[in-house]
C-alpha cells in the first residue's frame, strides 16, 4: 500500500478537524501520489465569513491534523501550501516533526460549557508559539455583548448560524455536520424551545444575545491569535498554528471556546487590535472545562 491508501484509511481521524459552524467545508482528491484538499462552496459561510478568514484558518488546521496523523502512521509528509486555492499533501523525505499523535486529534473537542476559575499560569503562556496574546476574560465581556447583538443582529450572518444549528435528533443531518443543542450545551428542552422560537425571528435574536451576555464574567482567560509579520503571510499558515495552539493547551487539560463574533463584527475587532496591538486573526477563551464537551458530529468517509 502507498502513502496515499495509508493515510486514507485514516480518514475518520483526520476528519476530527476544526471549522466554523462545523460546516466541514474541505474536499479530498487522493491521487496516485498526493492528496488535494480543496474547498466545497456549498460548505463556505459567505454571510457570516465573507473575507475568507475562518475558511482560510480551518483549512490550515485540517492540513496540519492531517501531517500529525500522517507522522504518527509513520508516513513522511509534508504538504504545499504554493496554491492560493488549495493545499497539495505530498511524500517528502522526512516524517514532519511535531509532538502531537492521533489520540490529540481523537481527543480534541471545543468546549463551550462553563470553565473554572483562574488565569491560565505563566508556565503555560511561556510554552504558547509566538503572536498569542493573553486578555482578562471579563475585560471582554461588555465587548462579547456588543459581538452578540451585532451577530444576532445582522440578517445574513444570524440566518447562516440558523442553517447550520441542528437541534432535532431526528435530522439525518444531526450525526454529519453543523453545530447540535449538545454540542452548544443546550439541555433538550432548551433545545425545543429554541428550535420553535427561531420562527419569531427578532425576539429570538434578543434571547439568543442575552443568553451569552455572562459567558466571560468570571475570572478567566481569553487568548488571542495575532498575525505574524511577514511579507508572506497566509492564513493557512495561521491555522496550522491554531490548531497546534488548541492540542497544545489540551495537554495541559485546557479546552478552548472560540469566539469569532468578536472579530465578525467590526466595532469589537477594531477595538480588540487596538487592545492586543495587532490584527487578531482568532480568539478563543481557556480552560478547565466544568462538564465533559460532547463529541461533534462528523461527515463520514
Ligand atoms: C476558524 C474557526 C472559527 C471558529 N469560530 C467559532 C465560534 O465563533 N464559536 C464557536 O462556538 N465555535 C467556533 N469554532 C469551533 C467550531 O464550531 C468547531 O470546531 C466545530 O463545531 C467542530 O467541533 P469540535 O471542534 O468540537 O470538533 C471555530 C472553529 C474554527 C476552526
Amino acid at each position: 500500500m502507498n502513502w496515499v491508501s495509508v493515510l486514507r484509511e485514516r480518514e475518520s481521524l483526520f476528519r476530527r478537524a476544526p471549522s466554523a459552524h462545523n460546516t466541514q467545508p474541505w474536499t479530498i482528491d487522493y491521487r496516485s501520489d498526493d492528496i488535494v484538499i480543496g474547498v466545497d462552496p456549498a460548505r463556505s459561510l459567505p454571510g457570516s465569513d465573507p473575507t475568507g478568514r475562518d475558511l482560510a484558518l480551518g483549512l490550515g488546521a485540517f492540513a496540519e491534523t492531517c501531517l500529525i496523523v500522517a507522522a504518527d502512521a509513520g508516513l513522511a509528509v509534508d504538504c504545499d501550501l504554493s496554491d492560493p486555492h488549495r493545499i497539495r499533501l505530498h511524500s517528502s523525505p522526512a516524517k514532519y516533526d511535531t509532538i502531537f499523535r492521533s489520540v490529540d486529534i481523537e481527543a480534541r473537542r471545543v468546549a463551550r460549557g462553563p470553565y473554572g476559575e483562574g488565569l491560565l499560569d505563566l508556565v503555560i503562556l511561556a510554552a504558547l508559539e509566538p503572536g498569542i496574546v493573553h486578555v482578562r476574560s471579563r475585560d471582554l465581556a461588555g465587548e462579547l455583548e456588543v459581538a452578540d447583538r451585532w451577530m444576532f443582529g445582522t440578517p445574513p450572518v444570524a440566518r447562516e448560524l440558523r442553517e447550520w444549528l441542528r437541534l432535532d435528533p431526528s435530522d439525518p443531518r444531526y450525526r454529519q455536520d453543523g453545530l447540535t443543542d449538545r454540542a452548544l450545551g443546550l439541555s433538550r428542552l432548551e433545545a425545543r424551545v429554541l428550535s420553535g422560537a427561531l420562527r419569531a425571528l427578532p425576539i429570538t435574536h434578543r434571547l439568543l444575545a442575552a443568553s451569552g451576555r455572562n459567558l466571560l464574567r468570571y475570572e478567566g482567560s481569553v487568548l488571542v491569535l495575532t498575525a505574524q509579520c511577514s511579507s508572506q503571510r497566509d492564513l493557512r499558515l495561521d491555522g496550522r498554528r491554531l490548531l497546534r495552539t488548541w492540542l497544545l493547551l489540551a495537554r495541559f487539560g485546557l479546552a478552548v471556546h472560540p469566539l469569532s463574533q468578536l472579530l465578525d463584527c467590526p466595532v469589537t475587532a477594531s477595538r480588540l487590535a487596538s487592545r492586543v496591538g495587532a490584527m487578531p486573526l482568532a480568539v478563543f477563551r481557556v480552560g478547565h472545562p466544568r462538564q465533559e464537551p460532547p463529541r461533534s458530529a462528523r461527515l463520514s468517509s
